[in-house]
């Protein structure tokens, strides 16, 4: 039985006196497994987590996930994706600037992450933060009308459109980096496929279209389901210290990154991704 306190009335729980450097510490995550269908964000503080026990620790959670940015993946082992402001050598030890749009990870392909595994390796002493959204209580907190207007609809996911938005300063997306990432559609509620919750599937910039609406239409509902979804009352801030593992739940969550003075501060994130399933 895992030590706990929650972190927001509505979700995500801290587990408190974990060492998850200890191989003995299988069990206590295969508990923390479990927890995150319910609870859909996990925190744990004070870790010292080499690069392959951060991945032996993701992978009970399921098989990983490479990311398309190859770039990134900067440390000995290529599961894990680097957020970084740092430069060595003159190259960049990881991405910056990336994430600070409300998105759930991986919405851009068919079968998008179920979850993350983010942990701190540096943090600025300000600033930086992540915000958490639960996309379940945005759903529920919705007028029933509109959550029978939206039941049945289906929104345009593009990373192309994304990377452009984002990245309009870099290099466009190579030939075989679209060709990873082509747009796809998915419900903008989805059941959470193991407590069968019901939750929002929105996002800025990934988000293209509303499909079956006119495009003004789309972008206005668009508009007011992020608006909605990321109101203070379903948000929990995220204040990094280093060692902070963070896991969320891809499926009933999407999160933002926040700016800090990256002249001044260096920031290191080692980040896994665990595969999913088609959202339905
Ligand atoms: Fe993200």
């Amino acid at each position: 039985m895992l030590n706990t306190r929650p972190l927001h009335p509505g979700f995500g729980i801290e587990v408190v006196g974990l060492d998850l450097s200890s191989p003995g510490s299988a069990a206590a995550i295969d508990e923390m497994v479990r927890m995150l269908d319910t609870h859909a964000l996990i925190l744990v503080r004070n870790q010292t987590l080499t690069n392959q026990r951060h991945v032996e620790i993701s992978r009970q959670f399921g098989p990983l996930l490479t990311h398309v940015l190859k770039q990134f993946l900067t440390t000995d082992l290529p599961e894990i994706y680097v957020l970084s402001n740092v430069q060595e050598d003159g190259k960049p030890l990881g991405n910056h600037k990336e994430g600070w749009n409300w998105h759930s990870d991986l919405s851009y392909v068919e079968e998008p992450s179920m979850g993350s595994l983010l942990y701190a390796v540096e943090v600025p002493p300000v600033g930086a933060d992540t915000l958490f959204s639960s996309m379940q209580l945005a759903y529920e907190s919705l007028p029933i009308a509109m959550q029978e207007r939206i039941r049945d609809l289906t929104a345009t996911h593009s990373y192309l459109g994304y990377y452009g938005k984002a990245f309009a300063d870099r290099a466009p997306l190579s030939d075989e980096q679209k060709a990873r990432t082509p747009d796809v559609v998915h419900p903008i509620v989805r059941t959470h496929p193991t407590t069968g919750r019901l939750s929002l599937y929105v996002g800025q910039d990934i988000v293209k279209a509303i499909n079956g609406l006119p495009q003004a239409e789309g972008d206005a509902l668009l508009a007011q389901l992020n608006a909605h979804a990321i109101n203070s009352a379903s948000i929990y801030r995220h204040v990094w210290q280093k060692g902070d593992l963070v896991v969320w739940d891809n499926r009933s969550t999407m999160h933002c990154a926040t700016p800090y003075d990256d002249d001044t501060y260096r920031r290191v994130m080692h980040r896994t991704t665990v595969a999913g399933t088609r959202p339905f």
